[in-house]
């Protein structure tokens, strides 16, 4: 198959959908593999590396649209490339249609095969295209509270592992979850106190199995957190109900309790956040203030560091870009169930209930087109 990966034209966005590992893989198998010439350097990887993997470079998007059968990206297409799709050409990558009306109706009518990454769905109903990005926001949710705490940030003045004779920062994490745990992880490892907070007591029972004694769980409740939030120098958010809103679980009363120079880190902010307070903040001015306690609300965290999320989204993507690329769309949605879930538009049709629902569309089953 010829497989096209352009450079990421979304404001900000250094992902690229395929490192020079994944693009040797599927050289390997007999696949061309076409790289829009610079689509890499935001994540390090110079052309020259995609070349000794096998991959060719072309100069521009045109070029690149222009020859391949399947598209392989980060974020879904934005409107310059919407004219550079072809009918019947797969495109596999983030959409998140449910939330984009113009972006369904343009890919409805150039009649491209539309894999959403966000859909793919396990058998346990995992979502293993996401699970990358929440490891990585995870992960940086502590990095960035322990940076906020510090004084010339606005914070309290805190080092998260404390010193000898010096107790450490208390973390509170609302929601156990990829995230939550992930950032339970780190906030132990650096010396925290931390508390983790779920409704799920078949999750607390797992995470008070297998997390280091510095980590405590709780059952999430109003009481709970409101007792809670009095003491935490660092609040993370990482609640998901899916398909729903975020609940606002801190509420705007809370924080006059809270000492002052707390940071909240809400990674649930993608979901309208689960502090009343959040709102949506980006990398270029990345914290708010309000009530004297400082709130750190990046939607796409995962992109302050695309090296590390491309090589982790690259990981997760590659197997089903090759089992597309080695059987084709139709043949590898007939095989893989998971793959099938991430079919969202085919030809015209909306295949996706959800984004059906979303804007009022007629659904068709995604099996009848296969
Ligand atoms: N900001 C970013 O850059 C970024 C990146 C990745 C993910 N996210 C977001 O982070 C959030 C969490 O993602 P995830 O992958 O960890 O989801 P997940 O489904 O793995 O975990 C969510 C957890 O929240 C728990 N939960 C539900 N209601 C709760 C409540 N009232 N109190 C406490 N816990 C509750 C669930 O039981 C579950 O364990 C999502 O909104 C996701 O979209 C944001």
């Amino acid at each position: 198959m010829i497989i096209g990966v352009p450079k990421e034209i979304k404001n900000n966005e250094n992902r690229i959908a395929l490192t020079p590992a994944g693009a040797a893989e599927l050289v390997k198998r007999g696949h061309e593999v076409y790289v829009q010439a610079g689509g890499g350097s935001g994540s390090g990887f110079p052309d020259e590396d995609y070349i000794s993997a096998g991959a060719k470079m072309l100069p521009t998007i045109e070029d690149v649209y222009g020859i391949a059968e399947m598209i392989i990206k980060v974020k879904e297409p934005i409107e310059p490339e919407y004219k550079l799709i072809k009918k019947g050409q797969i495109l596999y990558t983030y959409f998140h249609f449910a939330s984009g009306e113009e972006l369904t109706n343009a890919m409805i009518a150039n009649g491209s095969i539309c894999l959403a990454y966000e859909t793919v769905e396990l058998p346990d109903r995992s979502l293993p295209l996401l699970i990358p990005m929440s490891e990585v926001a995870g992960r940086m949710s502590v990095q960035e509270g322990a940076k906020y705490l510090e004084k010339t940030f606005g914070g309290y003045g805190v080092l998260l592992g404390g010193v000898p004779g010096v107790p450490p920062a208390n973390v509170l994490i609302i929601g156990g979850g990829i995230v939550g745990t992930e950032a339970a992880k780190m906030a132990a490892g650096l010396g925290a106190d931390v508390t983790i907070m779920d409704v799920s007591l078949k999750r607390l029972r797992y995470l008070d199995d297998i997390m280091p004694p510095n980590v405590k769980t709780m059952m999430s409740n109003e009481y709970n957190i409101r007792a809670a939030v009095k003491n935490n120098d660092v609040i993370i958010g990482a609640v998901l109900i899916p398909g729903a809103k975020a609940p606002h679980l801190v509420t705007r009363d809370m924080l006059a309790t809270m000492k002052p120079g707390t940071v909240l880190v809400d990674v649930a902010v993608d979901q309208g956040g689960c502090f009343e307070t959040t709102k949506a903040t980006t990398h270029a001015d990345p914290t708010f203030v309000i009530d004297h306690v400082l709130h750190y609300c990046v939607a796409n965290m995962p992109g302050a560091v695309p090296r590390t999320s491309t090589i982790a989204l690259t990981n997760a993507t590659l197997p089903y870009a090759i089992q597309i690329a080695d059987k084709g769309w139709k043949q590898a949605c007939i095989d893989s169930e998971p793959l099938r879930k991430g079919l969202n538009v085919v030809d015209g049709k909306v295949v996706y209930k959800g984004v059906a629902e979303a804007f009022n569309l007629p659904y068709h089953e995604a099996s009848s087109l296969l």
